[in-house]
């Protein structure tokens, strides 16, 4: 899995890069169940875990870019769209399995909408949480990815 995944390092990443990664399904009459281990079903370190839930209808949550962190996000419970941008070309992606997820390497612009009730999202970071990581102007991302 990992080896399929490029490693991008820096901000010249596209949607090329982004992957929808399936992850294991151990089917079981009792209820499913799924495993994510760092650096195995996803290409980083695991160092920070967030996640979204109680999102009243219609917010979009993100609109930023990261310089450094890559992510990966699982809807564990309900459906959301991830729209990502890489500065040229923009893709929705829609989570809404709880054994698959989206791997994003730093450098996109992505926002989250679509937020069905009750819908939990989990965010994998690949670092702390650090402000200046963000890019919150869209016009300042464009600049970073000329
Ligand atoms: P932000 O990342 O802007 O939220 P989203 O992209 O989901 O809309 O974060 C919202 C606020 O929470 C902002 O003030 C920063 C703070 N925050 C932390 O303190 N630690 C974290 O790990 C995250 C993700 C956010």
């Amino acid at each position: 899995m990992i080896s399929e995944i490029t490693r991008i390092k820096n901000l010249n990443s596209t949607l090329t890069d982004v992957k929808l990664i399936d992850l294991p399904k151990i089917e079981d009459p009792r209820g499913n169940l799924s495993i994510i281990e760092e650096e195995n079903h996803i290409p980083f370190k695991i160092e920070r875990t967030y996640w979204i839930y109680d999102v009243p209808g219609g917010q979009v949550r993100g609109g930023h870019a990261f310089k450094n962190q890559q992510e990966f996000i699982v809807a564990l419970s309900g459906s959301f769209d991830v729209i990502v941008d890489d500065g040229k070309n923009k893709q929705v992606f829609s989570l809404n399995r709880s054994y698959m997820g989206l791997y994003l390497p730093m450098g996109l612009w992505r926002q989250i909408q679509n937020f069905s009730t009750n819908a939990l999202a989990m965010l994998l970071s690949s670092t702390q949480f650090s402000e200046d990581d963000y890019i919150r102007e869209y016009d300042e991302f464009l600049k970073y990815k000329k």
